[in-house]
């Protein structure tokens, strides 16, 4: 198989809808969900991983408090379908659509700063994170969805904080 990750479209708003309502069963209407986040560039950037066809995998991205020289993204959700779990698509979901976001915010003259995420404490995408992003807990606030939620943070770039926001 040749996984090959690339920018969603709204054509892709159906499969993703499918993964989405299959990954997060507490979450209600997700056609609404994707169709809304597709439309949101270049707030969320949206990326599929596309297994010969078969949408497989998809990620969202975030830019955080407005559009900034030295940008903070984050992981705002990715799913890989249940029976394509554990073959490294997740991983490699992440790193091919960082690096497309990577030379995409370069063109606008943008650098990513840090990433953020957030996960349910007994969530083993903790490990992914950590794994593919060197992200670190940071905080974990009780009940903040469904259960403890984790915020991790993993910095990128280290660039002076010179400048109040
Ligand atoms: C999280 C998710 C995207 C991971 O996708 P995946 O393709 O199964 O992940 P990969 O096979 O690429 O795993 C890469 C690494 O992540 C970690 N990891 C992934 N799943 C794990 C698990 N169940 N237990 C422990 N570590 C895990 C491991 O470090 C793994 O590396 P290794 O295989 O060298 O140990 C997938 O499980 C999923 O869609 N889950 C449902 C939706 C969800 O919970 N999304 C995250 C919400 S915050």
């Amino acid at each position: 198989m040749h996984p090959q990750v690339r920018p969603a479209t709204l054509a892709d708003t159906l499969p993703i809808a499918t993964l989405h309502r299959e990954a997060f069963t507490r979450q209600m209407g997700s056609e609404t969900w994707v169709h809304a986040t597709l439309s949101a560039a270049p707030r969320m950037l949206a990326f599929v991983l596309d297994l010969e066809g078969e949408i497989a995998g998809y990620i969202f991205w975030a830019q955080k408090s407005g559009i900034r020289p030295e940008a903070t993204l984050e992981l705002d959700q990715i799913a890989v379908a249940g029976r394509h779990r554990g073959h490294g698509f997740g991983e490699h979901l992440i790193r091919a659509s960082l690096a497309l976001v990577t030379e995409a915010l370069s063109s606008e003259g943008q650098r990513i700063k840090s990433v953020l995420v957030s996960t349910r404490a007994d969530n083993a995408a903790q490990q992914l994170y950590a794994k593919v992003l060197g992200a670190k807990v940071v905080a974990s606030i009780d009940g903040l969805y469904s259960a403890t939620e984790v915020i991790m943070l993993a910095t990128l770039n280290q660039v002076p904080d010179e400048q109040a926001d």
